[in-house]
């Protein structure tokens, strides 16, 4: 081409999370089951949607209206219904004109991240959803900048090194927190979303809060909303349906703008997230007709209620396992359906294996010089066990060395066994 026409930021976009893929349905295609691990779309992994949900998505679908276009912003009842709920929780009221939905969650974060001016930054947390991570240094074609999450103190942030980071970086315009956490688990107690948004206020930032898995906190685990803790400060809250219904086929998720009459600034960049929204002419307009219907049906908060406390159950269990291992580190989760495991430092080195078929080693065999420790683990679990995890390393932008697996299986002795399979490779590769 005479001009080059590649994005300088296209190769920090990566997402780790789908590339194992590739290589597992090579070992698979030699004949070995896998077991998908490594995505987090409760359909796939087998759980049953309500049949009461499937009845009404049917009976909505029969609409004749459902076949058209919504407005930009999305269906004017919808987004009432959501700020009408939004203001019954208290915190900060808004009105439908604060909601904007988008084709899906992702769409949102690609969208959010590239309407930014590119000298802007958006400090997340590490272990990072590689989904915002990569789209804010595609952003700004640099590293994505990362405040920690603290495996020794419960997943809780490093609000020090936070601050720090956030003086030496003036270019950073905004937190963003992931609550509840993928891949950790982690929900911020009330105390730390306020301590953030004190931060966010003393040195005039906004705050971004993703509560895509917000209405999958387990019981007992104090979720609350950046909208009850948001004050007055610039914020933005992205939720959807994806993990909640479950439907993440529908491509269907939204963000609330937060006191965008109190910053000028603020709310020119939320009218140009509007803009370019209104460029995509709408998003998916059949999951916003069905979502007012199910979330008012009085079976659906008992229905997250049940999954949720499955969740928690299986966390403990998975916690109880690979928590006997010395050499690593684990924490209940306490919301979403993901847990992380983290190796101590110096538990891996680049001789360690597990036994493989030769045809099984092949495959993975190119791949283990340029592996980081904890993707070589994960590459010979997958060969050697047929479990296909996310190394913490290289899926989630991490210095730490683990991996994340799901809470999703249904089958809970097929759940037990897959934790001890792991727990039992662990313990193989370390002493190998
Ligand atoms: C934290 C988080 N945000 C956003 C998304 C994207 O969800 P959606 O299916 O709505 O694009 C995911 C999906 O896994 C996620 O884990």
């Amino acid at each position: 081409m005479r001009t080059p026409i590649v994005h300088p930021g296209a190769d920090k976009l990566r997402y780790e999370i789908r590339q194992i893929v590739g290589m597992g349905k090579r070992i698979e295609a030699l004949g070995m089951p896998v077991v998908w691990e490594n995505i987090g779309d409760p359909v796939a992994k087998g759980e049953q949607v309500p049949e009461w949900i499937r009845e009404i998505v049917g009976r909505v679908a029969a609409e004749n209206s459902s076949f058209a276009y919504s407005p930009t912003k999305g269906l004017e009842e919808t987004r009432e219904y959501i700020a009408r709920e939004r203001n019954l929780e208290g915190g900060i009221q808004i009105t439908a004109e604060d909601i904007l939905f988008f084709n899906g969650l992702g769409d949102a974060i690609t969208n959010i991240y590239s309407n930014l001016n590119p000298g802007a930054r958006i400090i997340g947390p590490n272990p990072a959803y590689s989904t915002h991570s990569s789209a804010e240094a595609a952003h700004s074609n640099a590293v994505h900048l990362s405040y920690s999450l603290d495996p020794n103190r419960n997943w809780e942030p490093d609000l020090e090194e936070l601050e720090a980071k956030i003086v030496v970086h003036p270019e950073i315009a905004g937190i963003l927190i992931i609550n509840p956490d993928n891949p950790t688990g982690f929900v911020y107690p009330q105390e730390t979303i306020s301590a953030i948004v004190t931060l966010a206020k003393k040195y005039n930032l906004m705050v971004i809060s993703d509560e895509i898995y917000s209405n999958l906190a387990y019981e007992g685990s104090s979720m609350r909303k950046l909208a009850s803790v948001i004050g007055d400060v610039p914020g933005i809250a992205m939720r959807g349906i994806s993990k909640e219904f479950p439907w993440p086929g529908a491509r269907c998720g939204w963000i609330e703008f937060y006191n965008r009459d109190k910053d000028a600034n603020f709310d020119k960049y939320a009218h140009s997230i509007i803009e370019a929204k209104m460029l995509e002419v709408c998003s998916t307009t059949l999951p916003q007709k069905v979502l007012p219907v199910v979330m008012q049906d009085p079976r659906y908060y008992p229905y997250l209620a049940e999954r949720t406390k499955r969740y928690a159950a299986k966390s403990e269990l998975a916690c109880k396992i690979l928590g006997e291992i010395p050499q690593i580190q684990i924490h209940n989760a306490h919301g979403a359906f993901y847990m992380t495991a983290v190796f101590q430092l110096g538990a891996l080195t680049s001789q360690q294996s597990l036994p493989t078929s030769p045809e099984a080693f092949e495959i993975i065999e190119p791949k283990l010089t340029e592996a980081k420790l904890d993707q070589r683990f994960v590459y010979y679990l997958l060969a050697s066990k047929g479990i296909c995890l996310v190394p913490l390393s290289s899926g989630f932008n991490s210095d730490l060395y683990g991996f994340r697996f799901t809470l999703l299986e249904p089958d809970e002795q097929k759940f037990e066994s897959i934790v001890r399979t792991i727990a039992e490779a662990v313990k193989e590769y370390l002493a190998s």
